[in-house]
């Protein structure tokens, strides 16, 4: 553990920063392993060629290069016209829901959820329409979706596998919404950021490919910001199949929205094309991983803690709910057990007994989180 932990402790980045070194921290999510090498080398190459200056090449290869990617390990190929460059996933996302939405629109979300999903409906005035999710199983549920919905209701914010709970939402699940949303003229923003990281030979289903009727009111999102932990970068890409939207996309100043740096462009680029081998690895260190907490957890080494078998994602949506820190798990564990975990009741209102905890780092360091929880509620 000390070589990688010595290495995690001087970088900058605000999941090894934001608490003291005597903090184990699982919080944020990006992973702990290092940079896939050819991003080192897209980045290293630019600086050497002192290539700074205003350059169209990577840029213009993001775009092809996301198609390529999705067709290889999704099986959908955006349509490349349709697509556009952002700074973030939220760039993208935020874009959408301010030029479709009105202060006083309602926006659906499927919670517990990733908590700037909520951040972006609240503070941009939008009203949120929370569609709880339930365990054992989280599956979407229409009846529950079509009760929450009223006239005002016009947006979807849709994460495709989910996070927190690391579900890949399935045929009959993504059909039913594609009803939904055609019944009630709903867009839906896809945010599927998360689609490269599934565990088990789970399939990423991109939500147009399932359902044709979702293809003229769906922004998918996609990025390498997860899958290659690289979210400092500030790249991303948005498939845009509404017509109407394309166009108000269009009509803005052409300097409203920015765009990735070229860096960026040419580091996704560079992950997309040559990032396979780099990424098997990971997988499989990550459904390593989650079978590892899984097991613990069966063992009853974190007693009285319970967790689903996430199906991607390299999360754990914990429950305390039959333990002494039930109110607030990340709080009580940061002070007690010196591990930081994301706390539960961010992400909605039914998860105050909950926490995340992010598994993408080495077995050791994994493994020392773990036992630092377990002692923690062996000590209540
Ligand atoms: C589902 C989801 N969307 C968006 C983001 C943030 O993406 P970005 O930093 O590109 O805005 C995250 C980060 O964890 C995420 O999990």
């Amino acid at each position: 553990m000390d070589g990688d932990l010595a290495r995690l402790r001087g970088i900058d980045g605000i999941k090894w920063r934001k608490y003291g070194p005597d903090v184990l921290p699982a919080w944020v999510a990006d992973m702990d392993f290092d940079t896939a090498p050819p991003i080192k080398e897209a980045i290293s190459a630019m600086v050497e060629r002192g290539d700074l200056g205003y350059n169209a090449v990577p840029g213009d290869a993001l775009v092809p290069a996301w198609a390529d990617w999705q067709e290889r390990y999704h099986h959908w190929r955006p349509v490349e016209e349709q697509c556009r460059a952002f700074t973030g996933a939220l760039h993208a996302l935020e874009t959408v829901l301010m030029l479709h939405t009105r202060p006083g629109d309602g926006v659906v979300l499927f919670s517990p959820i990733y908590p700037p999903f909520r951040t972006a409906i609240e503070h941009s005035g939008r009203q949120v329409v929370d569609v709880a999710l339930e365990g054992p199983d989280w599956r979407l549920d229409p009846e529950r979706i079509e009760a929450a919905l009223d006239a005002r209701t016009r947006l979807v914010l849709f994460c495709q596998p989910h996070n927190p709970l690391g579900r890949v939402f399935d045929h009959g699940e993504i059909e039913a919404l594609a009803a939904i949303a055609e019944r009630h003229d709903l867009l839906v923003v896809s945010d599927e950021i998360w689609g490269d990281l599934t565990h088990d030979g789970h399939r990423h289903l991109p939500i147009v490919s399932v359902d044709a009727r979702l293809a003229e009111r769906t922004v998918t999102i996609g990025a390498a910001s997860k899958t290659f932990s690289v979210a400092g970068l500030r790249c991303a890409v948005a498939h845009v199949g509404p017509p109407a939207l394309r166009d108000a996309l269009a009509a803005l100043p052409s300097h409203a929205i920015g765009a990735p740096s070229t860096i960026s462009a040419a580091a996704t680029v560079a992950a997309w094309r040559s990032g396979h081998e780099w990424l098997a690895e990971v997988k499989a260190i990550l459904t390593a991983n989650r079978d590892r907490v899984l097991e613990r957890v069966a063992r009853g080494e974190l007693p009285g803690v319970a967790m689903h078998r996430p199906q991607a994602t390299y999360l754990a949506w914990l429950d305390f709910t039959a333990t002494a820190f039930a109110n607030d798990p990340g709080t009580a564990l940061l002070a007690q057990a010196r591990v930081a975990l994301d706390l539960g009741p961010r992400f909605g209102p039914q998860a105050q007994a909950f926490a995340r905890l992010n598994f993408a780092t080495t077995p050791v360091i994994l493994d020392e989180i773990l036992d630092r929880i377990g002692a923690a509620l062996r000590t209540g």
